[in-house]
């Protein structure tokens, strides 16, 4: 069965109880199995991974070249991981990079991102709907 990545960093583990007022109370439970019932019609798994630190996610990218794509919250990662940024370089298939929160209306440090000019695309701002929204983008931007 063709596999969909689903990407997630450092806190995001927390979702439902990490400062709901801002990421929603969904855990990350909830979101992945939203996004595998966006993708189930076409016949898609999902391979969810969340880790804390960079090192994991960057594995968890090189283990993931034969999947079909990608949705990828990078967490504060965004800001300045730059090793992450070049292992999604190399992830051969089209992804896209989804925040729960507008992290353009929040605090100047989040209003950078090293990883966004690769992504296909960016959501931010929707909360989990974000990752169901990335799920259909890939479901028309990656051909059978
Ligand atoms: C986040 C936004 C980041 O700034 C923050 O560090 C996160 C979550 C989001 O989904 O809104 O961990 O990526």
């Amino acid at each position: 069965m063709p596999d969909l990545l689903l990407l997630n960093g450092p806190n995001l583990g927390t979702l439902g109880r990490r400062e709901p007022d801002i990421y929603g109370t969904d855990t990350l439970a909830d979101i992945e199995r939203s996004v595998a019932a966006e993708v189930a019609d076409r016949g898609w798994g999902v391979v969810a991974v969340q880790r804390d630190s960079e090192g994991d996610l960057i594995g968890a990218i090189q283990d993931a070249y034969e999947t079909v794509g990608a949705i990828v919250n990078p967490g504060a990662l965004m800001i300045a991981g730059w090793s992450l940024r070049d292992a999604l370089a190399s992830y051969p298939r089209p992804w896209i990079e989804v925040h729960l929160s507008n992290v353009w209306a929040r605090e100047p440090f989040r209003h950078q991102s090293v990883v966004s000019p690769l992504a296909s695309g960016v959501i931010a701002g929707l909360g989990a709907l974000g990752y169901r929204l990335a799920a259909r983008a890939l479901l028309s931007l990656v051909a059978d």
